[in-house]
């Protein structure tokens, strides 16, 4: 239908309105909008605990969300994590490893098994690679054809690195959430992680990527959006991501950002404030006490 084009062409291929998620007391997502294209790499920073994997978690169906997922065109916030992977949006796992003892291309081919160990221990033990077309298709994607075969100990951590992304494009997935994929490398190697990063994104696939390495996120991304206590405090181009007063104080941890008290993140939960010298068993809080009046 010319309507579904005409939505297509002009929608990102994946957008978020008003997410939000809860933690019993803890707000880890708040009234959350983000979009990303086809082909675009989007940066997704904030401090640790910033709700950065709670995004991730939230669009991709593995934790229980407010607000809308709309995913090319589609509405999905309802559906399972399994049927959005197969809508074409696939992530990575912060602590996303590999396993040793298979290949590489056993690596994918295990990811695109419907989750069941049944499946996977079958297709490992008789040593069968059903979908052998898209696993190639993956790591060709990612200039991992040649070491198809080996394992990843073989293989460079930059390359290592690679093969999780890949096992997150194998089976056609058109937008990928890349929960800091390239941590751990160099700042050699994570260039060049970045330029794959590009050439992936160049074959019209959505990147979300989240890093902590700052150069490589300015470097590699169209736009960014930045992250405090579930928020979206920023967005824009990396240039303008820089200079923004409400991103250096998220990040530097100064007081006071657009009339709104930001407390830095690293200071909410220290048990004692550091510098001024401690007074046994009494909690001195810097500046001005309260007056009360009695
Ligand atoms: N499973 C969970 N249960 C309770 N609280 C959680 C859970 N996961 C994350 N949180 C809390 O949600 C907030 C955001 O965490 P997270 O999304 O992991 O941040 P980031 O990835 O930006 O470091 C933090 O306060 C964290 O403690
Ligand atoms: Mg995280």
């Amino acid at each position: 239908m010319s309507e579904t084009v005409a939505a297509t062409a002009t929608q990102p291929l994946l957008s978020t309105k008003g997410l939000g998620v809860r933690y019993g007391g803890v707000t880890a997502n708040a009234d959350i909008d983000i979009a990303v294209s086809g082909g675009e790499i989007v940066g997704l920073i904030g401090p640790n605990g910033a709700g950065k994997t709670t995004f991730v978690d939230a669009v991709t169906g593995f934790v229980k969300a407010e607000g809308e997922v709309v995913l090319d065109g589609h509405r999905v916030e309802k559906t399972s994590p399994h049927r959005r992977r197969n809508a074409g949006m696939a992530r990575t796992w912060q602590a996303g490893e590999l396993f040793a003892d298979l290949t590489v291309a056993q690596n994918l081919a295990v990811a695109v098994q419907p989750i069941g160990l049944r499946a996977l221990l079958l297709d490992v033990f008789t040593g069968s690679r059903p979908p052998a077309g898209v696993v190639e298709e993956a790591l060709d994607l990612v200039g991992l054809g040649p070491v198809a075969d080996r394992r990843p100990g073989e293989l460079t951590l930059g390359q290592q690195k690679l093969v999780g992304v890949a096992r997150a494009l194998v089976g056609g997935t058109r937008m990928v959430l890349l929960d800091e994929p390239a941590a751990g490398l160099d700042t050699h190697e994570s260039r060049e992680f970045g330029q794959e990063l590009r050439r992936i994104a160049a074959t019209g696939v959505g990147i979300l990527l989240i890093d902590h390495d700052m150069s490589l996120v300015l470097d590699v991304c169209d736009r960014l959006y930045v992250l405090d206590f579930g928020r979206v405090i920023a967005s824009g181009s990396p240039h303008e991501i820089q200079e923004d007063p409400a991103v250096v104080a998220a990040y530097l941890g100064s007081a006071e950002v657009q009339g709104e008290e930001i407390v830095p993140v690293d200071i909410v939960d220290a048990p004692q404030s550091d510098g001024a010298p401690e007074v046994d068993g009494a909690t001195e809080i810097d500046g001005a006490p309260e007056k009360e009046d009695s």
